[in-house]
């Protein structure tokens, strides 16, 4: 009898040795006679157990890690390709409580199936969504988008319903789908994980966009720092076209849709969407002046749908399972679920897909089993780089986009990062303003000199040279920064500085070090 047994080729599990994993659990098997399918699947986001392999047994998928190299001959001397108990034994995966308890729509497949292999893609509804799409036509496609509620999962929230709608509108003969994939925000990994774990869901999810806006070609603009991806996306592409989901005639509709990948060097202001045009036509990674907005004039001149990874990722579900499916998940104009990420200093870091509503305390306990360090999280920052300090007071706010907004905060890409109580919060305000001045484009004073003077008053508060004085000027560098910046960067990078200041005001007075 053949056991298949599921090996992941997630970027994260390799990084934890999973390649040797695999190698090793070929050899033992072969060492003890057993023969064995070695099947390949993305992550299932619990990170702490990466390398997880698992084992077909006639009662499930039965899970084991973190399997090294080193314990393989022992597991499966001890009957682990038979579901056998040891130490490393997680037991059936599916029913796992910290997998059993979150609502996996946009993730639903990530870690169950080989991510290249077409059949387990239909298998488990792929492709279903598009074929809806291109059965209703353009208007009832943006229509379902805009009444499911959805909300650009790349860290604004706008709408994605409003913005097909505009492009859909215009009158333009040309018109593009750009996927943001440059995830340049700190913690945060769910676009790597789908594009590696699940890829035909965006390849779909694009192709229903142009479909739906009348455009006949999408980018992907990958970070070069996702090789992994990179190969796995080139691979999902050539696939989806050699089987008509791609190309000139997709699914026989007569529509023509196909994708390029365009790699980006990794600078974090090319994530935000103007920058991506320029960066993707070939030129310096530099803002555009708005207007015109990219679903006017886009990419190459023409009006173009710019998403992120997970918005378009979750585009099939919706088409799919209609608009109601996915509204009646969430609460108040937070609609659907949010992969969020959680990272740092937590005792089980992971992707948790839930829907909005879970508070944060729930997501650092519950799910992060508190620090790792054992010590009290103190400081939590939620939403990458530009994300606000959050104090343990603010745990109890719910994951959701007006309620962080109401506390000054902002949910981001979904990236959530826990320090305990060594932190230093000075040291992570001033971060924040080099971070800021390194990434920046110079396109604009209020960054590009803001960030710079702004870290040098905080090296002079850290000296404990004028302290209200460099603080006062801290503040007012902040305002400017936030009120007359061109994009996102200048304009959010006082985040994380004025909330450190305000709840760990503290560490800016600390006894300054004796030189
Ligand atoms: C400095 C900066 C960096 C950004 N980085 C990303 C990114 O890495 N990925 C992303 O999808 N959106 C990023 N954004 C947001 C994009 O500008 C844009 O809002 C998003 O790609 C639109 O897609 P969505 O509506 O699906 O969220 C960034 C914005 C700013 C200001
Ligand atoms: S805020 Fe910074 S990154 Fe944005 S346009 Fe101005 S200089 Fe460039």
């Amino acid at each position: 009898m053949t056991v298949t047994v599921w090996v992941p080729r997630d970027a994260g599990a390799m990084a934890l040795g999973a390649e040797a994993t695999a190698q090793a659990l070929v050899a033992a098997a072969r060492t003890a006679g057993i023969d064995i399918r070695l099947r390949r699947n993305g992550s299932r986001g619990m990170y702490w157990l990466e390398p997880l392999i698992e084992v077909e047994c006639a009662t499930g998928r039965i899970a084991y890690g973190p399997v090294t190299e080193r314990d393989v001959d022992g597991l499966v001397d001890g009957g682990m390709l038979q579901g056998g108990p040891h130490d490393l034994r997680v037991g059936p995966i599916e029913e796992h409580p910290w997998l059993g308890s979150q609502q996996r729509l946009t993730f639903a497949r990530v870690g169950r199936t080989d991510p290249l292999d077409l059949d387990d893609y239909l298998a488990g509804g792929g492709y279903r969504g598009l074929r809806r799409a291109l059965e209703i036509g353009p208007a009832a496609t943006v229509r379902t988008i805009v009444d499911s509620r959805l909300r650009g999962r790349g860290g604004a929230a706008f709408p994605t319903g409003v913005k097909w709608q505009t492009v859909l509108e215009q009158p333009a003969t040309e018109k593009f789908v750009a996927c943001n994939a440059d995830e340049g925000d700190s913690g945060t990994y769910s676009d790597r994980m789908l594009m590696e774990g699940d890829p035909f869901a965006l390849i779909e999810g694009m192709t229903i966009a142009g479909a739906a806006v009348g455009a006949t070609r999408g980018y992907v603009y990958l970070r070069v720092e996702y090789p992994h991806a990179r190969l796995v996306l080139l691979d999902a592409i050539a696939r989806s076209r050699a089987a008509g989901y791609l190309g000139e005639d997709v699914c026989g509709s007569g529509r023509r849709f196909d994708i390029e990948l365009r790699i980006g060097a990794g600078a974090y202001v090319c994530g935000e969407e103007t920058s991506m045009l320029e960066s993707i036509e070939g030129r310096r990674g530099e803002v555009r002046v708005r207007p015109p907005l990219p679903a006017h004039k886009g990419l190459f001149g023409a009006p173009t749908v710019v998403n992120n990874v997970i918005t378009l990722a979750t585009v099939p579900f919706i088409l799919a399972e209609g608009a109601a499916a996915y509204c009646d998940y969430g609460q108040a104009k937070s609609r659907g679920t949010l992969p969020l990420q959680l990272a740092g200093n937590v005792r089980r870091a992971g992707l948790i897909e839930r829907a909005f509503g879970l508070t944060l305390r729930e997501l650092l306990y519950d799910y992060g089993g508190g620090s790792a360090s054992g010590r009290p999280i103190r400081a939590v920052q939620v939403g990458g780089p530009l994300g606000a300090y959050l104090p343990e007071s603010q745990f109890d706010t719910p994951l959701e986009y007006e309620a962080f907004a109401a506390i000054g905060a902002m949910l981001g890409h979904g990236g959530v990062v826990a320090f305990d109580d060594t932190v230093d919060m000075l040291a992570m305000a001033r971060h924040a303003l080099v971070f800021c001045a390194q990434e920046s484009c110079g396109k604009c004073v209020p960054c590009r000199m803001g960030s710079v003077r702004g870290a040098e008053a905080l090296d002079r508060v850290a000296r404990g040279v004028d302290r209200d004085g460099n603080l006062a000027l801290v503040e007012e560098i902040c305002d400017t920064m936030t009120h007359a910046s061109l994009c996102g960067l200048g304009g959010m990078a006082p985040a994380p500085v004025l909330s450190a200041l305000k709840h760990f005001g503290q560490d800016f007075r600390r006894p300054a070090p004796r030189s």
